[in-house]
């Protein structure tokens, strides 16, 4: 996706975010077990009894289509599909100049009700290039659209999480969310990223190294976060009237993420507690 980051170049191809959080610790929510399709009691994904909801905002484009693009949409959705907790939609929005054509047909396929399109606004105006560089104002109108889309998430929203379609979820994702003290406002997860070097500079931090990069720790700072990797308490974002739009205003590079994960924490907002204890034991970061 046409991504706003200060790692333009990088996050345009940052295909993967896997956030992969081992939840070892009891589920701060009781859940209910459902049988599946089959009839079987197996891995059956779980509810939130109280009926709250993950709004996912998916940004998506013709670049993550089957037939032009990664299929990349497929792949999140499923990955979503496949969440141990299943209380969560996933809103999509589109914003480009070209049309995304099978956007409909891999909605309709995954046959889902949690999933659909919000937003789909296709228009010269709207082309995220001029000649090969970034438009000027397109980050802040995605972003734009964005908070739109998250005044749109439905009321039994308890969190927000912003992404983009070419991420994927780890399916504990969801469940790490449910996992947190109830007074947390912010759950922060590490993520993967194909484009990491995390010994080099914060800001070069996506830039491609070698082999497979390691869990990239999310410090909810400027260059230490990912959009996609947050989720945000949707009552207080709304009550508090943050909008990823405004905070870099005349901003060309799209560092909105960082910006607002930064602002939030300096703010107060209360994140799950960091374990830094990285990959190995999957510790939410
Ligand atoms: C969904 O779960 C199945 C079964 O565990 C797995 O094979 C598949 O790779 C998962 N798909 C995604 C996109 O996570
Ligand atoms: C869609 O899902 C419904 C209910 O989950 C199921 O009954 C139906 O067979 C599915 N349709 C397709 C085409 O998979
Ligand atoms: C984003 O929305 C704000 C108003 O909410 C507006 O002032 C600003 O111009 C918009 N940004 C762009 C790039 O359209």
């Amino acid at each position: 996706m046409r991504v706003p980051s200060v790692f333009v170049l990088a996050l345009l191809a940052l295909a993967l975010i896997a956030v992969a959080p081992a939840v070892e610790t009891a589920r701060s929510v009781d859940v209910n077990t459902i049988e599946n399709a089959a009839g079987e009691r197996s891995d059956a994904p779980l509810v939130d009894p109280e009926g709250s909801i993950v709004c996912f905002v998916v940004r998506t484009y013709w670049g993550h289509g089957d037939t032009w693009g990664d299929k990349s949409l497929r792949r999140i959705l499923a990955s979503l599909q496949n969440q141990t907790v299943e209380s969560w939609e996933a809103l999509l929005i589109v914003m480009d100049n070209r049309p995304f054509p099978e956007l409909r047909k891999i909605v309709r396929e995954a046959n889902d009700s949690r999933i659909w399109v919000h937003a789909e606004w296709i228009n010269y105006k709207y082309a995220p290039k001029e000649g090969g560089t970034w438009a000027p104002n397109y980050h802040n109108k995605l972003y734009n659209l964005t908070d739109m889309a998250v005044r749109a998430c439905p009321d039994n929203s308890r969190w927000v999480v912003i992404t983009n379609g070419d991420n994927l979820y780890d399916r504990h994702f969801v469940e790490t969310i449910y996992s947190a003290p109830p007074d947390v406002d912010a759950v922060a997860v590490d993520f993967y990223s194909r484009y990491q070097r995390p010994t080099a500079e914060p800001c070069e931090r996506f830039e491609e190294g070698d082999g497979v990069p390691p869990c990239k720790e999310n410090g909810m700072r400027f260059c230490q976060t990912d959009l996609a990797a947050n989720a945000y308490k949707l009552e207080r974002l709304l009550a508090e009237d943050r909008r990823f739009g405004l905070v870099d205003p005349g901003g060309t590079h799209g560092a909105n993420d960082g910006i607002m994960a930064q602002l939030l924490k300096t703010a107060g907002w209360k994140r799950n507690s960091p374990t830094s204890k990285g990959r190995a034991s999957g510790a939410q970061a």
